[in-house]
């Protein structure tokens, strides 16, 4: 059973549901990775999904923007709403979404060409050419990752050469050149040192609430860090199941699943 915690926030600012997720199952064949997942994203803010590995976190980061089409067999049901936009629905153009739901992955996956080219290719591909606009985007969410002034000088170079905080800084670009809605973000520092976790974990927050981002993470206290909003994802009887979700901090606090509360206090999963 859910637990479901309503949306309060401290100050009672008025925040909307950006992405409305419901009765959302999805299977491999025949095999239920996950079953009758309903949340809302909330616009702005940052939602973590946490849960032990198999549970199904991947997969359903995957629905949201439809990379889900992309793995043979695999089969979605329910409904997402952005905002006027039912993304599941057949008829849905799918590069329109993606433009809106941008996409970071746990191993940072620059193209194998330049820096700027990294940059210029998604412009390109929804028709930004004039070189000013192409120079003045990559200036820009350059310096909104903080890369600007450690690359402004080898933009012609291997985006391949970069350490590997910065390729996954240069990925988090890659995804605002097209000024998406919504970042969706699958275990983005886990495939990074400390230092270079800590400086994505803060460009994470600093993009907030420009991006309504969606994270998963295994690292609790992370997520306990940056999140407003917590889902936690649960195996039970072989299928991916959301036991609760609530305030990051009320789940922490106080949650209200048994296994929630082991959890988070570290005695489970
Ligand atoms: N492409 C795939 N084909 C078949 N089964 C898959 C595929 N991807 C994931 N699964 C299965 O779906 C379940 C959920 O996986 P996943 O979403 O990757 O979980 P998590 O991200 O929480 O570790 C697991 O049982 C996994 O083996
Ligand atoms: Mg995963």
């Amino acid at each position: 059973m859910l637990s479901y915690h309503p949306y309060t926030d401290s100050n009672s600012v008025e925040t909307s549901c950006l992405l409305d997720v419901q009765q959302l199952t999805l299977r491999y064949g025949r095999h239920i990775a996950f079953e009758d997942i309903s949340l809302p994203i909330y616009s702005g803010q940052i939602t973590a999904i946490v849960g032990p590995s198999g549970c199904g976190k991947s997969s359903f980061l995957s629905c949201l923007n439809r990379m889900s089409d992309l793995v043979p067999d695999c089969y979605v049901e329910g409904q997402i709403l952005l905002g006027d936009m039912d993304i599941l629905h057949l008829a849905t153009d799918t590069l329109s979404l993606r433009r809106r739901v941008g996409m970071i992955f746990q191993r940072p996956n620059p193209f194998p060409l330049s820096i700027w080219e990294n940059l210029a290719l998604p412009l390109r591909e929804h028709g930004i050419t004039p070189r000013h606009q192409l120079a003045e985007t990559i200036e820009t969410v350059l310096r909104d990752v903080g890369l600007w002034s450690e690359v402004k000088d080898r933009l012609r170079q291997s985006a391949l050469a970069l350490s590997g905080g910065q390729q996954q800084r240069l990925c988090i670009a890659r995804a605002l050149v097209l000024q998406p809605e919504v970042l969706l973000l699958d275990e983005p520092c886990s495939a990074l040192d400390p230092i270079a976790s800590g400086i994505v974990e803060d460009l994470i927050v600093r993009l907030r609430p420009r991006y309504t981002q969606v994270v998963i993470t295994h690292n609790l206290a992370q997520a306990s860090r940056i999140a407003d909003q917590m889902g936690m994802f649960w195996v039970q009887n072989g299928v991916g199941q959301l036991i609760e979700f609530g305030s990051t901090q009320q789940m922490f606090a106080a949650p209200t699943h048994e296994l929630t509360a082991a959890y988070v206090s570290g005695g489970k999963g």
